[in-house]
C-alpha cells in the first residue's frame, strides 16, 4: 500500500487588498452579475465574470426554476455561454461572488463539484489553467490558480479513452 498526499495551494487576501488589478476588476464585474441573478427560491444571488484571453469579459448568474434541479449555477451559466459565443478563446479566469437576501455573506462562494467539473473541462480543452477568485460581500477573497487545487483527481477526457493491457 502506498499513500500519495495531494498539497492544493490556496491565496487568501483580505478585501480589497493587494488583489492584482485585474482580479479585482474582474471581482466588480462578478459582483455586478448578482443584479442579474434569477434566483427567488434560494434567495442567494451569484455572479461569476470570465476572462478571456483577449480580454473579453463575460458576466453569468444563477438561473433558477419552480422545478428545483433545472436552475443552473451562475458559474456555468457563464462559462458555457463565452465557450458557445468565443469557442476559440482560451479562459484565463473567473471571479465569482454572492449575495443573500437575508444575511452578508462573510466567507468566499466556492463553487460546487459539479461548475468544478466544467473548469476542469475548460481547462483541458485548451490545455490552459484558469484562474479562480473566490469571493463574499465582506472577509476572506480566496484565489487558486487552476483547477487543480479545487479538484484534484477530476475525471477527464483520458478517463474515457481504452488504455493498453499492462
Ligand atoms: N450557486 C451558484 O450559482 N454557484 C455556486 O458556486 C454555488 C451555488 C447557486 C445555485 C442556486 O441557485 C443557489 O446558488 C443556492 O444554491
Amino acid at each position: 500500500m502506498k499513500v500519495k498526499n495531494i498539497r492544493i495551494r490556496i491565496e487568501e487576501y483580505a478585501q480589497g487588498e493587494h488583489l492584482p488589478e485585474p482580479d479585482r476588476l474582474l471581482l466588480d464585474e462578478a459582483r455586478e452579475a448578482t443584479r442579474t441573478s434569477y434566483s427567488p427560491y434560494s434567495e442567494f444571488r451569484v455572479g461569476a465574470a470570465v476572462l478571456l484571453e483577449n480580454g473579453l469579459v463575460i458576466r453569468g448568474s444563477n438561473q433558477e426554476n419552480a422545478s428545483y434541479p433545472l436552475g443552473l449555477c451562475a458559474e456555468r451559466v457563464a462559462l458555457f455561454h463565452a465557450n458557445a459565443v468565443y469557442p476559440e478563446l482560451k479562459v484565463v479566469a473567473i471571479a465569482i461572488s454572492a449575495e443573500a437576501q437575508n444575511f452578508v455573506t462573510r466567507s468566499p462562494v466556492t463553487p460546487c463539484g459539479g461548475c468544478r467539473q466544467v473548469m476542469a473541462e475548460v481547462e483541458n480543452r485548451r490545455d490552459a489553467p484558469i484562474r479562480i477568485i473566490m469571493s463574499g460581500q465582506e472577509g476572506v477573497i480566496q484565489l487558486v490558480h487552476g483547477i487543480e487545487d479545487l479538484l484534484p483527481l477530476s475525471f477527464r477526457e483520458d478517463n474515457l479513452k481504452k488504455k493498453r493491457e499492462e
